[in-house]
């Protein structure tokens, strides 16, 4: 039988990419989009794929339990890659409730609707979660996550998805549902909502705009390109073993600074500005309430077992991505305007 793959939030930043991934890969598989289009999800980030005949684009709440319910039957569905959350920390701490609603409560929805409708026969199927590193807390001491150290979210982002990842947990060992989990390190790459580090950095150097670092800019982060993480989710979903968890990273860590200083001379270096240029827009801002001093991601696990590797080095990628901002400004056009003025005043006041 084909396989009829049910993707949630197929049109944020990293769900746009499985998508991509997925349709073009997979031309005998029935790919399904299911996403609420939040402030995150944009349809432009699939100009590309919407008219492959094997692309459907469903809008719907994951947290509607009778409509996922419909959606799996009408399309037969047989496996679920789960990427729908709200994704933001600084969003979290500003307003913890429709986190937990949509990571805990709509992955609980999609985990009944899955076994409800594949209660008779799971064999083939699988419910595959996408979860984070943030949920193994902050490594104060050095070290590195691996998939059995011990969860300790500390921001109410990340304790969503710890509890969204225990529920996936608990449906397994309660009901048998086949599930896998993922936990990645931070992504970046094109189609990233611009409240992130990254793409909002760059469009704030090419505006000449302040730079906002958190506190010193001390805290580190591991950062892996976007299509590495989907070719990762690629080969976890098809040969994961079920009931397992596999951490996804490139062991690429960077200081905040580091990156932002290096950010400023690649923008600098493509707009033929003056070497470092922007360096004046760094603006040492708050930190972050309860901000995490450090991320970093054991994934030997993923690479022994089943073989993946990133593809690209970090500077090349960033590289590529600079490229892709530059170039897309239209993009970030559309989305600047409106609602994310009011939530740029909020968040930032210089
Ligand atoms: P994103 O914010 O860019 O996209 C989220 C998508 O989910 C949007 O398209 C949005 O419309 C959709 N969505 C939100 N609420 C929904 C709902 N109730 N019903 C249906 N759709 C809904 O997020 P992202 O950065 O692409 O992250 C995707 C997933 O990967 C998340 O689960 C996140 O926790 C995880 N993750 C992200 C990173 C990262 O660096 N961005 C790293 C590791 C894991
Ligand atoms: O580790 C995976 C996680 O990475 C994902 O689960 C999250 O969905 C994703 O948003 C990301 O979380 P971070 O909080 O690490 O990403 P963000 O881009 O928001 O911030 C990266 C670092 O940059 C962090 O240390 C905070 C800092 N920062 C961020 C912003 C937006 C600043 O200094 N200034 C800023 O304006």
């Amino acid at each position: 039988m084909e396989k009829s793959i049910l993707i949630t939030g197929g049109a944020g930043f990293i769900g746009s990419h499985v998508v991509r991934l997925f349709t073009r890969n997979y031309p005998g598989a029935t790919i399904i989009n299911l996403d609420n289009l939040t402030y995150a999800g944009n349809l432009e980030n699939l100009r590309d794929v919407e008219k492959h005949p094997n692309y459907h684009f469903i809008k719907a709440d994951i947290c509607d339990y009778e409509q996922v319910k419909t959606i799996m039957a009408e399309f037969a569905v047989t496996g679920i890659i789960h990427l729908a959350a709200e994704s933001h920390v600084d969003r979290s701490i500003t307003d913890p409730f429709i986190f937990a609603k949509t990571n805990i409560l709509g992955t609980l929805s999609l985990l009944q609707a899955a076994k409800e409708y594949w209660k008779n026969d799971c064999h083939g199927r699988l419910f595959y979660h996408v979860s984070t590193d943030e949920v193994y807390g902050s490594l104060e001491h050095g070290g590195f996550f691996t998939e059995t150290t011990p969860y300790d979210p500390k921001s109410p982002y990340s304790a969503s998805k710890a509890g969204s990842d225990h529920f996936v947990r608990a449906f397994h060992n309660t009901y048998k549902l086949p599930v896998v989990i993922s936990n990645c390190s931070n992504n970046y790459g094109p189609c990233q909502f611009p409240e992130k580090l990254i793409p909002l950095f760059i469009n704030n150097i090419r505006h000449n705009r302040p730079l906002p670092v958190y506190g010193r800019g001390e805290n580190v982060r591991d950062w892996l390109f976007v299509e590495d993480h989907a070719r990762a989710i690629d080969v976890i979903f098809h040969n994961g073993k079920i009931g397992d968890t596999y951490n996804i990273g490139g062991f690429n860590e960077w200081k905040n600074i580091d990156l932002i200083k290096t950010m400023i001379k690649i923008v600098d270096r493509l707009l033929g500005r003056p070497e470092g240029a922007s360096e004046k827009l760094i603006t040492y801002v708050t930190d972050r309430a309860g901000h995490d001093l450090r991320y970093a991601i054991d994934s030997s696990k993923l690479k022994n077992e089943l073989g993946w590797e990133p593809s690209l080095q970090f500077e090349e990628g960033l590289e590529k991505t600079v490229r892709w901002y530059l170039d897309n400004q239209p993009w970030l056009d559309k989305i600047t305007s409106g609602d994310y003025q009011k939530y740029y005043e909020q968040m930032y006041t210089f």
